[in-house]
């Protein structure tokens, strides 16, 4: 195993190198990333590499679903620890393109998927799944893998990307993998590294906030109000914590439950201090 993944910046060399293993009779993986890999992302290569012949991870922080005032300019850039990780997942080949070889001049086509982006992260970040389903199709159709591989822990970006597949007939199969936590229970993400050491402290609440909500429906609370309430309560209890939203929705429509008489998603964003952080779980 080499200690870090082959790299290639251009879609033609991609081209070429899913093609010559398409040539030795593989099936074709893509692992979709911004970058700076973490062990949640090397479960989805893992599972890429499971299900696939040749796997393909994809490093590019998309400018398009970034707001004005978000985190694109900091958001880390790490590409040789990021090889590593890749290469120790067992992927066979990087894309790390530059950005014009994604947004040549003059891009003007966008994909958008509706109704599902009403909810949730969608009104509090406006553009951002237009612009995560226009790089994720372009993605498909510059390595044309069989399989791509999501994590749970982006719920609604999984729905939405499942979504378009379905609607624009995208050859792929889509496959989710569970979310990846740390020991306490924090949801594993790129921006965890931002926190202080206070905030890290607190964060690992946010999944018990999320499992407390398990156990109340487990025990016969049906009432998403009074869930979302109780959830609220946790989330707001949470030193320095400031709610972006905590809601219980249907798990295949996102939209809001009155009743738990179906799969329901349970999903959070809070922000700690100028971190925001997003959870989920799916009862039943
Ligand atoms: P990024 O945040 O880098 O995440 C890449 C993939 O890793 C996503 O499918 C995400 O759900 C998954 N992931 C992140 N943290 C995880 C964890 N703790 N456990 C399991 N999976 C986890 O999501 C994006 O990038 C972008 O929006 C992208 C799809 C690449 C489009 O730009």
């Amino acid at each position: 195993m080499p200690d870090l993944s082959p790299v290639v910046s251009t879609v033609a060399d991609l081209r070429a190198a899913v093609a010559a293993a398409r040539g030795r009779g593989l099936t074709v993986g893509l692992v979709p990333t911004m970058g700076a890999l973490h062990p949640g992302h090397a479960a989805l290569i893992q599972a890429a590499r499971q299900a696939t012949g040749f796997v393909v991870v994809s490093i590019f922080v998309n400018p398009t679903q970034f707001g004005p005032a978000e985190d694109f300019a900091k958001y880390p850039r790490t590409l040789d620890a990021d090889r590593a990780v890749c290469a120790a997942a067992g992927a066979d080949l990087v894309f790390a393109p530059p950005l014009a070889e994604v947004y040549p001049d003059f891009s003007v086509t966008f994909v958008e998927v509706a109704k599902l982006d009403e909810t949730l992260c969608g009104p509090r970040r406006p553009g951002h799944f237009r612009g995560v389903c226009t790089v994720v199709l372009k993605l498909f159709n510059m390595a044309l893998p069989d399989v791509a591989v999501f994590g749970a822990k982006d719920a609604q970006q999984v729905r939405i990307i499942r979504q378009m597949v379905r609607d624009l007939n995208v050859p792929v199969d889509v496959r989710t993998e569970p979310t990846v936590r740390e020991p306490d229970g924090l949801a594993m993400s790129s921006r965890n590294r931002y926190l202080t050491p206070a905030e890290r402290a607190v964060a690992p609440k946010i999944y018990a906030a999320l499992q407390a909500v398990a156990v109340r429906a487990s025990q016969g609370e049906r009432d998403a109000a009074r869930l979302e309430a109780g959830l609220l309560a946790d989330l707001a209890a949470i030193p320095g914590a400031r709610v972006d939203y905590a809601s219980v929705v249907d798990d295949t429509t996102l939209q809001p439950l009155a009743t738990v008489d179906r799969p329901a998603l349970v999903a959070v964003a809070v922000f700690l201090g100028p971190t925001r952080l997003i959870d989920n779980i799916t009862i039943r």
